[in-house]
């Protein structure tokens, strides 16, 4: 009869499951703590092609995280012996199901609601966007198998990599480029709370893929794969950067963030950078670092956009009238 398992935090299980559970509760944030309707009068002051280009860049991200909270959490969790990583993966899968819903947050705000059906509509019918969900789903659904080998869980946490490190990237250059220089700010704060919670996913679902690689009879024909997978998934990312940022001109530069975190993904997986990336976009990487969010994954949570969550609830006490206090 099979014996089930509670998790004990009291035992260490490895080296890293409790920093990251710290961390990751560290980070904590729901989207109704922010006012993304202070960018309205910002949202107005955009040119159309610049909103349409927002507007598909959420679009996109939305997909991402739904595939990533209902599918590639819970299917990765299955597959992980490490009860405490197992907890770690299940906040993690929340937290997506909140990203998802905080696009929602923003839309909500400065779009109309003929214009939300239209981007949903745009997501479900985009080539580049449902080629990149289905090329993750199908190392996700893989791992829908209760018996898989080692190498078919090592390319379901690269694809997971991917998805976190990499193809998060185009969809978040727009909010990050246009707060760099005072637009959309307040929305760019849940952008960025996303942002710090994408860098310490691919960095956790990393490790557990370097433990799994370790561990491989063939190494080397599974690194082959995740190269050959990486390039499949870089060149529909040109595509579909071209696609959304042609008429804002910025492809070049979404192209060269794009190779940037690509990079990133690679090194979360602890291989060698395969791009040459000549300069990222300072505007970008300004819009990461303003002083009121951080982009490193061990920041501290805090925006000057929070809503007060700070409740101090009432007790009995403090309906007694002080009797000292001369009226
Ligand atoms: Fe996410
Ligand atoms: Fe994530």
């Amino acid at each position: 009869m099979k014996q089930y398992k509670a998790v004990n935090w009291n035992e260490p299980e490895n080296d890293y499951a409790l920093m990251f559970w710290e961390q990751n509760i560290k980070q904590f944030w729901i989207d109704t703590e922010y006012i993304p309707s202070k960018d309205i009068d910002s949202w107005k002051a955009l040119s159309p092609e610049m909103r349409e280009c927002y507007k598909k860049a959420l679009g996109g991200l939305t997909l991402l995280d739904t595939l990533q909270s209902h599918t590639g959490m819970p299917k990765i969790m299955d597959h992980i012996d490490s009860l405490q990583n197992k907890s770690v993966l299940a906040y993690m899968c929340m937290m997506e199901a909140i990203h998802a819903k905080s696009y929602s947050t923003i839309f909500t705000t400065v779009a109309t609601s003929r214009d939300i059906e239209d981007i949903f509509h745009w997501v479900q019918n985009n080539k580049y966007l449902q080629f990149k969900a289905s090329m993750i789903d199908k190392y996700y659904r893989k791992l829908a198998e209760t018996d898989i080998s080692k190498e078919d869980l090592f390319m379901g946490l690269c694809a997971s990599v991917f998805l976190e490190s990499f193809l998060f990237y185009s969809g978040f250059f727009i909010p990050l480029w246009l707060c760099g220089q005072g637009h959309m700010v307040a929305s760019a704060d849940i952008i960025k709370k996303i942002v710090a919670d994408e860098s310490i996913h691919g960095v956790f679902v990393g490790l557990l893929a370097q433990d799994v690689y370790k561990k491989l009879p063939h190494p080397e024909k599974a690194k082959e794969k995740l190269l050959a997978l990486l390039n499949e998934l870089y060149e529909n990312e040109l595509k579909y950067t071209e696609e959304i940022y042609t008429e804002v001109g910025l492809t070049a530069e979404v192209k060269e963030y794009v190779r940037y975190n690509a990079n990133k993904a690679l090194m979360n997986l602890g291989f060698e950078p395969i791009f040459e990336v000549k300069r990222v976009n300072p505007i970008v990487m300004n819009g990461l670092n303003v002083e009121t969010t951080q982009h490193d994954f061990f920041s501290k949570k805090s925006t000057n956009y929070e809503k007060s969550m700070e409740i101090v609830h009432l007790r009995d006490e403090d309906f007694v009238m002080d009797t000292s206090i001369a009226i």
